[in-house]
């Protein structure tokens, strides 16, 4: 990240966690409610566990905005966890608090708890599992949304839907080229309660849910993310690619362990003459990727970048998510003191968090791709940004 930069803080039964994000332009209308609408749809889908009914998360704008719109100053913005009254000494950043809760000795598999102990040199694990939850990324979704907004102002729409959860597959959008189809298949997957947009296939991931939670097990899933239009990214240097920039934020995502672009895995088993989308050239306008363009693809294996860079197709990248750690079956664990045995005790949890996870997808899709649009077009505020924008664009449609 280079133009655009952010960070996130807090912990996940902590007071609040923080986000701060800079470089996005003056001049952007933004509200808490653009955020607001991300966050309660990172809390649906069926699957989730019980903190997800006690908290409706909101997000308040501290700093950068004033009267409706940015100003270019660093955004900052709070979301409170509503369950800090019960954690109140237990996370305290008091010394005088520090025998208030029994430390967390028992690492659970799956999660960062003992890797993080013996590298951080902690003896309860509390310390390492309240900033690897997933909690944070609420502050993500809420920091994307921003990014999203701005994108949108220049055309560019970013969605996601569930296509696989546990065995079950639905149809997914890999080589659909046309930016309205993958609006209308996003807009299908959001009345879905697993974020699927296939109708069938949400009915027997509904019910492969309650057979795991029955069963005290968890399942993952596939997601699938699109943006559409842009000609972004670069290939003149590995950290300047876009694939490369998009793989390493849907993988630092809590729980993602597959990142694919387009046909991506899928092209291993094809010959090369049924991979490569050959190119065409009418010469009246086509409006298909929200710009003039008289070059077009009937494919979209490539998922929209070739080279590093954005070819004008909508992106499409798909994570995949493993299933949730924390299972009601135990798994065997060792006590970091007494290095007994022992079964992993069940805590509260998300059974699937699939639908979740491709919210958060989303917003890093559209945080990566909002810094690569600010790289080529810059701009200290919305207008001069357009400006930029709007000359390349003609410049595109005359080449
Ligand atoms: C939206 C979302 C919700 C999650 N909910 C849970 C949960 O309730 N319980 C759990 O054990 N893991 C949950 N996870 C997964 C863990 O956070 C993750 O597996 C863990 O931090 C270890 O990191 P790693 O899987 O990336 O190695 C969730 C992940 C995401 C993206």
């Amino acid at each position: 990240m280079d133009k655009l930069r952010f960070l996130t803080s807090g912990e996940s039964h902590g007071k609040a966690l923080t986000g701060i994000i800079e470089g996005i332009p003056a001049g952007i209308e933004l509200s808490s409610v653009d955020m607001d609408k991300d966050l309660a749809r990172r809390q649906k889908g069926y699957g989730r566990g019980g903190r997800m009914k006690i908290e409706t998360d909101h997000a308040d704008i501290l700093s950068g905005v004033r009267w409706g719109k940015t100003t270019g100053s660093p955004i900052s913005i709070l979301i409170e966890n509503r369950d800090w009254e019960n954690w109140y000494e237990g996370m305290s950043p008091e010394a005088r608090h520090q025998d208030a809760i029994k430390p967390v000795t028992r690492p659970r598999p799956g999660h960062a708890d003992l890797a993080g102990a013996l590298k951080y040199d902690h003896r309860d694990v509390r310390n390492i599992l309240e900033r690897s939850s997933a909690r944070e990324t609420a502050m993500r979704v809420a920091l994307g949304a921003i990014a999203k907004k701005f994108l949108s102002e220049f055309g560019i729409r970013t969605g996601s839907y569930v296509i696989g959860i546990g065995g079950v597959k639905a149809e997914g959008a890999k080589e659909k080229s046309d930016a309205g189809s993958l609006i209308k298949t996003y807009e299908k997957a959001e009345s879905s309660p697993v974020r699927c947009p296939d109708k069938e296939a949400s009915k027997k991931m509904v019910s492969i849910i309650d057979k795991a939670a029955k069963e005290g097990n968890s399942l993952g899933g596939i997601f699938e993310v699109f943006v559409t239009g842009a000609g972004l990214g670069s290939h003149i240097q590995w950290d300047r690619k876009l694939d490369g920039r998009l793989a390493q934020a849907l993988m630092s995502i809590q729980a993602i362990k597959g990142v694919e672009i387009g046909l991506g895995f899928g092209m291993a088993g094809k010959p090369g003459s049924e991979v490569m989308d050959e190119i065409f050239y009418k010469t009246e306008t086509s409006k298909t990727a929200g710009r003039p363009s008289g070059f077009y693809r009937n494919t979209n294996n490539a998922g929209g970048v070739e080279g590093g860079m954005s070819n004008g197709m909508p992106i499409i990248v798909r994570a995949v998510m493993k299933p949730i750690p924390t299972l009601r079956k135990p798994l065997k664990s060792v006590d970091l003191n007494t290095k007994k045995a022992f079964s992993a005790a069940y805590e509260r949890s998300d059974v699937c968090a699939v639908p979740a996870a491709g919210v958060v997808g989303e917003a890093m899709a559209a945080l990566v791709l909002a810094d690569a649009f600010l790289e080529k077009f810059g701009g200290d505020s919305r207008k001069e940004t357009e400006r930029n924008f709007r000359a390349y664009i003609s410049y595109l449609g005359k080449f």
